[in-house]
């Protein structure tokens, strides 16, 4: 899928210029590309290389390092399960078969995803989300939710806002931190600090 004018001209007028080198705005411009069409091509790598004078070879490899980067479409909601200890130690591997059994596909392993021929959902494990006082935890749409044990996926699946974890920031890096308030500290919080004075560099 081709990127739009307009992700094209952010990327070159906004993104490049932030940065020393081209190179360095490679991840702001995938994230932007795939925040477009949901899922980065091979087709994308092409178009994001020739705008930053980069291998489409050298493209792939970074978003291709990067869980968070999609090969491939995903669902109107992707369900990803930690599968890191704290979770698995709660039971994330039950929560997992659980959700995939209610939606009717097979669970995946790794980092395999797997999704409803609707296209409603994609399923797959993840690794620490670093959330684990909530273990085990689920993320949709890179929201935090948890505890989810496996007895509690009907409900889940039902109302996936129940289980949220209110007050976890989330992050975009097109647009920058979240403005969450969590326990009294806001995304905002150093900035405001450098400003009065805290711990800014002099000159
Ligand atoms: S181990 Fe699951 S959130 Fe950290």
């Amino acid at each position: 899928m081709a990127l739009s004018q307009a992700a094209r001209t952010r990327i070159v007028d906004e993104f490049i210029p932030r940065y020393p080198s081209k190179r360095a705005a490679l991840m702001p411009a995938l994230w932007l590309a795939q925040e477009e069409a949901g899922w980065l091509a091979n087709e994308t790598f092409e178009e994001i290389g020739e705008l930053l004078d980069l291998h489409v070879t050298d493209v792939a490899a970074v978003a291709s390092f990067y869980v968070m980067f999609h090969r491939r479409p995903v669902g109107e909601l992707l369900i990803e399960v930690c599968e890191n200890p704290s979770c698995y130690l709660a039971g994330s591997d039950a929560t997992h078969a659980r959700i995939c059994e209610r939606l009717g596909l097979p669970a995946g392993h790794g980092h395999g995803m797997q999704s409803t021929a609707d296209g409603k959902y994609s399923v797959r494990p993840t690794e620490c989300l670093a959330a684990c006082d909530y273990a085990p935890v689920v993320q949709v749409n890179l929201r935090f939710h948890g505890p989810v044990r496996a007895d509690d996926v009907e409900a889940f699946l039902d109302d996936p806002a129940r289980f949220s974890i209110e007050g976890k920031p989330s992050f975009s890096m097109v647009a920058g931190p979240q403005a969450l308030a969590v326990d009294g500290w806001e995304a905002g919080a150093p900035e405001d600090a450098r400003s009065q004075g805290g711990s800014r560099a002099s000159g």
